[in-house]
């Protein structure tokens, strides 16, 4: 585990991007594991710059997302569809076809669980994966259990992950109970892993999750057994280690 220390957001941001355009310059035909959330928002505004300045190519570049809500349009401003094409998508040359994000209109979980699995074995695994962290440590949607879930599943989602993402809904019953998302195994093939975290409210999960046990009760704890697993965090999200 490799930890960077950003004074702030900007520079958190500034820094994940970085290390994105620097993994699609060694390899322009990389797969990309894409992550939501408000973390990623900064990082992503970053890569549109350089693409903007010229300094990035995202022709060849496949992306894979981590997680979907179940029963969602894409064209809902809360599907993580809209969110990527809003925030990254529409603003730099990905190639439409290369955009893979677990399907939230098929309602049969099996198969389109299958089908994601799939989706990234044929693209011989991920290149780079990015990660937010929950508040209860979720990575995706990997919620606490009794056990890590390795392939892509079906979750429920936890009462306090349906309060976080309260704020991007009109109301909490808007809020989708269930979600899709990609299991540990393919976080943890991953080639590399960059996660980013920032703010006063994740420094205790911080702590527990890479200073702690490696438990599934913590599931981003995992990461701790990564051989590339960077974490880059601003002053108040490390506040409670030593960085
Ligand atoms: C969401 C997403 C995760 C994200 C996390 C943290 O529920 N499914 O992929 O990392 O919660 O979100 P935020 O970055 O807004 O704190």
């Amino acid at each position: 585990m490799r930890i960077i220390k950003a004074a702030d957001y900007e520079e958190m941001s500034r820094k994940a991007a970085d290390l994105i355009a620097a993994q699609i310059l060694m390899k322009p035909d990389c797969v990309l594991g894409l992550a939501t959330g408000g973390t990623p928002v900064g990082t992503y505004r970053c890569l549109i710059e350089k693409y903007q300045r010229g300094d990035l190519d995202f022709s060849q570049v496949s992306s894979v997302n981590l997680d979907e809500y179940r029963g969602i349009d894409r064209e809902n401003p809360q599907s993580y569809w809209y969110f990527m094409h809003d925030n990254l998508f529409h603003h730099v040359n990905i190639s439409p076809e290369r955009i893979n994000v677990p399907d939230g209109r098929n309602l049969d979980a099996a198969a389109e669980c299958r089908r994601y699995d799939r989706v990234i074995e044929n693209y011989g695994g991920i290149d780079l994966q990015l990660l937010g962290l929950g508040l209860d440590g979720h990575i995706g949607f990997n919620e606490p259990g009794p056990a890590f879930v390795m392939d892509t599943h079906c979750v429920d989602l936890e009462e306090s992950t349906i309060d976080a993402n309260q704020r991007f809904f009109e109301s909490r019953e808007q809020v989708p109970r269930q979600a899709y998302t990609m299991g540990i195994r393919a976080i943890m093939q991953a080639r590399k892993v960059l996660m980013i975290v920032n703010g006063k409210n994740k420094a205790e999960i911080v702590r527990k999750a890479f200073f702690g046990p490696v438990v599934p009760e913590v599931p981003a704890s995992v990461l701790q057994m990564h051989p590339d697993f960077i974490l880059i965090g601003d002053e108040e999200a490390f506040s409670e280690i030593e960085a």
